[in-house]
């Protein structure tokens, strides 16, 4: 039986590992030097005045909804998404409401986000699926949720301020990790001190000269900041972006020429600006489809079961994306893909019958 195909996976060269040892021999492990390099990199790469490096972007959207003041107000999100993007403002102290999808992108639907709002919305987060990024269509402050967007083509430009995550097989992979970017210096000297427990300076600033073992506290922060191993990885996953992502762009381009007489299968719109994270298409007898392919050794997973069909949340109904996430099977795409694997998962996914 030959190796299963996954669905993901991260894409490693020397640099990556020289990047890591660099930092495990240099005696500073924490936040430091490495974090504040990414930072930098990061924001110009983004076109953003402000990157405060955390954990995880599940950290950077609690984060964002605190420093903006959500607690005891409604954020309009879409249902199809991570868990994260609603927890983050449960966590900050208000309530997720969903709006429906737009069928094409699978991004939220802005006509619905408009009849959602109330006096009591505070702020939107649109998450960019697959790397799909639509005009925000607002006057709310937008909290842009970037998890798969790294790399995409106006990402970030769209709100006040942008999360992304480094997560392990995101397209700019550190294991776990995520960055705030946004234009505004109060607002990111904030989620500075409330990814480091409200203190007012890290203890690389203060070890900078002479030991400074001062600090003041302000608020009720967290440890959600990101450390130096993680920076160094990120640094070096992020000079290799471009190049992963015009991988993915390739094996996309190749599926959609794979599949186009496939009449059971809709392909998605090929979107050249996208960061192409997923690879999204859309089967009817879905749950069938998925277990013929990992029944043949190749992955195939569903992003995501909406959050509205979980009881933790509310679970009114959202006409298309009830219906349409019944259909998405997201198929196997990473940068390190050989031409043998897409010819497998080609090959596997035609010999469906459905
Ligand atoms: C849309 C979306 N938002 C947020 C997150 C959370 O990211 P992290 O794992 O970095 O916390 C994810 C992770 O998969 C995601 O897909």
């Amino acid at each position: 039986m030959s190796e299963i195909i996954p669905l993901f996976r991260p894409s490693c060269t020397d640099a990556e590992i020289s990047a890591v040892t660099d930092v495990l021999r240099s005696g500073w492990w924490g936040m430091g030097p490495k974090t504040a390099e990414f930072e930098v990199a990061f924001a110009a790469r983004v076109g953003a005045r402000h990157a405060v490096a955390v954990n995880s972007c599940t950290a950077a959207l609690q984060l964002a909804c605190e420093a903006m003041g959500v607690a005891g107000g409604t954020v309009i999100m879409p249902a199809l998404t991570f868990a994260s993007t609603a927890l983050a403002v449960m966590h900050a102290g208000g309530l997720p409401v969903f709006a429906d999808i737009d069928p094409v992108s699978l991004c939220v639907d802005w006509r619905d986000v408009a009849r959602k709002t109330t006096v009591h919305t505070r702020a939107v987060i649109p998450v960019w699926y697959g790397g799909m990024v639509t005009g925000a269509a607002t006057a709310l402050p937008v909290i842009e949720d970037c998890a798969h967007a790294c790399g995409s083509v106006g990402a970030g430009e769209q709100g006040q301020v942008a999360c992304w995550s480094f997560q392990a097989v995101k397209n700019l992979a550190t294991g776990d990790g995520g960055m705030i970017t946004t234009n505004d210096g109060e607002l990111a000297a904030k989620l500075r001190r409330l990814r480091w427990c409200g203190i007012d300076r890290s203890t690389w600033d203060r070890d900078q000269g002479r030991y400074g073992w001062e600090y003041d506290i302000r608020e009720p922060g967290h440890k959600m900041h990101m450390n130096d191993l993680t920076a160094a990885l990120g640094l070096a996953q992020l000079e290799r972006l471009d190049e992963m992502n015009e991988a993915r762009r390739l094996r996309v381009r190749q599926y959609l020429e794979a599949f186009k007489d496939t009449a059971w299968m809709q392909l998605p719109a090929y979107w050249e600006g996208s960061s192409w994270h997923l690879f999204c298409v859309r089967v009817a007898g879905r749950d069938r489809f998925v277990s013929h392919m990992t029944s043949a050794g190749v992955s195939a997973g569903v992003h995501y079961k909406p959050l509205n069909t979980y009881p933790l949340f509310d679970t009114s109904p959202l006409p298309v994306t009830d219906r349409v996430w019944r259909e998405i099977v997201t198929l196997p795409l990473y940068p390190d893909m050989t031409d043998a694997d897409l010819a497998r998962v080609v090959e596997t996914a035609k010999a469906f019958r459905p």
